[in-house]
């Protein structure tokens, strides 16, 4: 039953969840982080961090983001085989004031998380 970061995360990318991982499973794209499946040991340290609520156990995920289970779990294989794990916490991006408050522009986003080029900024 792993955790799972979900929609909030887009385009905001706060980092604060990294570094309260004990087994340091966060996993990062250009504009997103995910949780490895695999690795995650459910201590739920990192879901009080996130300023945007974007952290959920899997049974506690809102059915309108089922869908970022299996992103997760898709993006995390990725973006561990080219090493983009991510331990540290760093700034977040400058988008993130703007679709932290305004959620309409990260349904929006959803396409670029799937469609991503280029390396973590
Ligand atoms: Fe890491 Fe614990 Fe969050 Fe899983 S629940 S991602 S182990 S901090
Ligand atoms: Fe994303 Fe929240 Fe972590 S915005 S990077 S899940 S602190």
């Amino acid at each position: 039953m792993p955790y799972i970061v979900a929609e909030p995360c887009i385009n905001c990318k706060y980092t604060d969840c990294v570094e309260v991982c004990p087994v340091d499973c966060f996993y990062e794209g250009p504009n997103f982080l995910v949780i490895h499946p695999d690795e995650c040991i459910d201590c739920n340290a990192c879901v009080p961090t996130c300023p945007v609520e974007a952290i959920y156990a899997d049974d506690e995920l809102p059915s309108k983001w089922e869908h970022y289970t299996e992103w997760n779990a898709y993006l995390a294989e990725q973006w561990q085989t080219m090493g983009y794990n991510i331990t540290e916490k760093k700034d977040e991006l400058p988008t993130a004031d703007e679709y932290s408050t305004e959620p309409e522009l990260s349904q929006k986003s959803e396409e670029d998380i799937l469609t991503w080029e280029g390396s973590p900024e």
